[in-house]
């Protein structure tokens, strides 16, 4: 009898050792399904976001070809040009290369394979994030205030990080220029709750002016820009809600739009 025990013993363990086995392998292949699920999304989304460019540039590009048409006829015909002409054709061309140069620079930053996450302090992302934002503030008398009531850990990509803060900030730079303004202002606040760090942009434009405020992460909307093209903050929301587990929230305040980066804190 109790040889029996100790048999029925043994053979369950065995049985089971054979079950955390099989559990182990499924979980590996689920693993790996996951993995080429992931790439295959990503594939999909950059063969997406490809016709999307070529569709994007088309148009561009035709106008581009024939923008020196006239010009090079009227050379031909009569040696005429005038100056204004000339030079109209000049910022139709830079400001043509400009909006294409920027529909690539809003793709390429999401699908560089820099995604090494690191520990950083809130902070740290506005030094790094000023350095390329501030002359262009500058430049346009825009005031910038950085309020820090907490300053939370993150464990996240740093560079992606980054790009959502200067995309959400070229917006605000963007409308209160187009706006005109008067004391143009961005603050940034950076705090936390229970389980997110979080940095908000305010920002005293007036606020986003359409029906439905959460049109504005559509790939492709844009409103009120002459070259603007609609993909920065549909990336942005990518960006923090798929890689980083956080949320992009944005609402109208009195005096203009908000935004809210919230990325779930490191545990220490
Ligand atoms: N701070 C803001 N105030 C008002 N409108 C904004 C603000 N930020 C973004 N928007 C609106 O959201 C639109 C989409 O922004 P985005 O995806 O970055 O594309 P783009 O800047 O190329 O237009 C902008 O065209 C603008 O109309
Ligand atoms: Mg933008």
């Amino acid at each position: 009898m109790r040889q029996t025990k100790i048999d029925d013993f043994l053979e369950l363990e065995k049985e089971n050792k054979k079950l955390e086995k099989l559990v182990a392998i499924e979980v590996e292949k689920n693993r790996q399904k996951d993995k080429i699920m992931f790439q295959q999304n990503k594939m999909a989304a950059m063969g997406e976001m490809l016709n999307n460019i070529a569709h994007q540039w088309r148009q561009p590009l035709m106008e581009l070809s024939s923008l020196f048409i006239p010009i090079q006829a009227k050379l031909e015909i009569n040696n005429q040009l005038s100056k204004t002409q000339l030079l109209d054709s000049i910022e139709r061309l830079n400001s043509i290369t400009k909006y294409m140069s920027n529909t690539i620079d809003d793709f390429r930053n999401f699908f560089v394979n820099d995604k090494e996450k690191v520990r950083f302090k809130l902070s740290d992302q506005i030094n790094s994030s000023m350095g390329i934002l501030s002359v262009g503030l500058k430049k346009n008398d825009i005031m910038l205030d950085i309020i820090i009531k907490k300053n939370p850990t993150l464990y996240a990509c740093k560079n992606e990080y980054t790009q959502v803060l200067i995309n959400i900030i070229n917006n605000a730079k963007d409308v209160l220029i187009h706006r005109q303004i008067l004391k143009p202002k961005i603050i940034i606040t950076l705090s936390e709750d229970e389980e997110f760090a979080i940095l908000s942009v305010d920002d005293n434009a007036g606020g986003i002016k359409i029906n439905n405020i959460e049109d504005i992460f559509k790939p492709f909307f844009t409103h009120e820009k002459k070259d603007g093209t609609g993909v920065g903050l549909f990336m942005s929301k990518l960006i923090i809600e798929n890689n980083m587990n956080g949320k992009l929230e944005v609402s109208n305040t009195e005096k203009g739009a908000s935004f809210k980066i919230k990325v779930p804190k490191k545990l220490a």
